[in-house]
């Protein structure tokens, strides 16, 4: 109840709704700021949140979870190629959007694909979140020395063509990925919530977002990425994720059911 009430408060106040984002998610984010703020009791936190704009944004980040890999799940990306590149290439021009695209990596992975099979310079790929932090170190495209081993071992393991450091430039302790890679990156702030279908697209990857989201919620994002894909468009979503719950489960064929990937029907 009392967490409710704070999360209409960030509503009313800021404009950010997580009233429907789970229960389980928001406690235990919301209890961990508290222990880090010293603040013991809920109430207390309800009145910081409406009087202290910095700590309402430092408490937005807290319930904006960024973690990422590039290549994560590196069988998802085995199964994008053999499954949904045949299908890319049927198409003259390509939209793919990147729904809670958090600090780039996976939009970063996919440009690397595309550019493998022949097909970035006729794509366009709309990468969005609504964590401006997070979309600005995306453009960026700078990441630490210290992942870099992991997204190597992840590239390897998805069978990439070339080698990994050719896609980036390395400085003293961090890498910058190669300009060519960001020249279709269109990055874009857009709340999955509160904002309605994004373009028209040939494929939507979602991975690792509606996990936080409640039933409904889920349900109602489903609805905005069916109206967002084109008949025959393929929807990604994270290997704890699925349409079951979904009202659209039937109106899509399953192209990977492992990992997650469904093809909408025409
Ligand atoms: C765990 S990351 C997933 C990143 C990437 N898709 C992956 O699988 O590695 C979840 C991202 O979803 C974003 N997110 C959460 N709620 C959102 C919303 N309502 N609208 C847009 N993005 C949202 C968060 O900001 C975060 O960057």
């Amino acid at each position: 109840m009392e967490i409710s009430l704070l999360l209409e408060a960030v509503y009313q106040k800021y404009g950010y709704d997580f009233r429907q984002y789970s229960q389980a998610h928001i406690g235990r984010r919301v209890r961990n700021r508290m222990a880090l703020s010293g603040i013991n009791d809920i109430s207390q936190i309800q009145s910081k949140v409406l009087e202290d704009k910095e700590f309402a944004y430092q408490l937005l980040q807290d319930l904006s979870i960024t973690v990422t890999e590039m290549f994560r799940d590196p069988e998802f990306y085995k199964s994008l190629r053999k499954n949904v590149i045949p299908i890319l290439k049927t198409y003259p021009f390509i939209k793919i959007w990147h729904a809670g695209c958090a600090t780039g990596e996976e939009a970063y992975s996919m440009a690397i694909l595309l550019q493998e099979e022949g097909l970035y310079d006729r794509t366009t790929i709309y990468a969005t979140d609504f964590n401006q932090l997070a979309l600005n170190r995306a453009k960026e495209g700078i990441f630490s020395n210290k992942v870099i081993k992991e997204y190597t071992l992840n590239y390897q393991l998805m069978e990439g063509k070339k080698s990994f450091s050719s896609y980036y430039t390395s400085s003293y302790d961090h890498v910058i990925m190669n300009q060519s890679l960001k020249k279709n990156i269109v990055w874009a702030n857009h709340n999955l919530v509160t904002d309605s279908v994004f373009a028209e697209v040939n494929l939507i990857l979602c991975r690792n977002v509606l996990i936080y989201f409640d039933h409904d919620l889920q349900n109602k994002v489903q609805k905005l990425f069916y109206n967002s894909l084109i008949g025959g468009g393929v929807l990604c979503l994270g290997s704890k994720e699925s349409l079951h719950f979904s009202t659209l489960e039937e109106k899509y064929s399953v192209l990977d059911k492992n990992q997650r990937i469904f093809k909408k029907k025409y």
